[in-house]
């Protein structure tokens, strides 16, 4: 448990620590090229996170699309720190970030309920609580795994 969650920006030198997170939550991250990606991407996007101590227990990385619309592209916490409202609290601060800029619709990617995983299933009741609404389901990710886009207003 964090005494305080201070939700810091992250520099790209930081990409090495969340990749550990990923790989530290194999039941949604269990696709090596997908964590190398990620990985890069983390890299050169937006990260915000929080530590505990000096250690990074939680990260967030924002792609911007358009002036008007933004993604959440990937985030994750370590398993020990879920359920603490921290997602909450990152994502409350970079929807605040976002409007400061003028973004006015937010999105994030996420695997849809046609797939069993029960550990996506909490993931969708996450995005679902901060406002997030589904619009559409594709096949972005193969047939095996159904993308899911939520959006919502900012
Ligand atoms: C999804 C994730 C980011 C949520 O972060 P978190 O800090 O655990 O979530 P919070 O404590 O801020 O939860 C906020 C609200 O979301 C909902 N929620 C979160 N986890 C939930 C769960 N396991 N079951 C049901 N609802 C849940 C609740 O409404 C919760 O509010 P409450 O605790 O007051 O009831 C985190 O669990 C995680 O890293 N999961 C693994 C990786 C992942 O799914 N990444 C996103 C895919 S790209």
């Amino acid at each position: 448990m964090v005494d305080r969650i201070d939700i810091v920006p992250l520099p790209p030198s930081a990409a090495a620590s969340c990749e550990a997170i990923l790989r530290s939550l194999p039941q949604w991250f269990g696709i090596e090229e997908a964590i190398v990606r990620y990985r890069n991407d983390i890299e050169r996007m937006e990260s915000f996170g929080v530590h505990d101590n000096d250690r990074l227990i939680a990260f967030l990385t924002v792609n911007y699309h358009f002036d008007h619309a933004a993604e959440i592209h990937v985030m994750g916490i370590r398993k020990e720190y879920h359920r603490q409202g921290i997602g909450r609290a990152m994502v409350n601060h970079v929807e605040s970030l976002l409007r400061t800029k003028g973004v006015e619709l937010f999105e994030v990617k996420t695997l849809a309920a046609g797939h069993p995983d029960p550990n996506y299933a909490k993931t969708r009741l996450f995005y679902e609580s901060l406002g997030f609404r589904p619009l559409e389901v594709n096949d972005l990710w193969g047939d095996k795994n159904p993308c899911l886009i939520l959006v919502k207003h900012l």
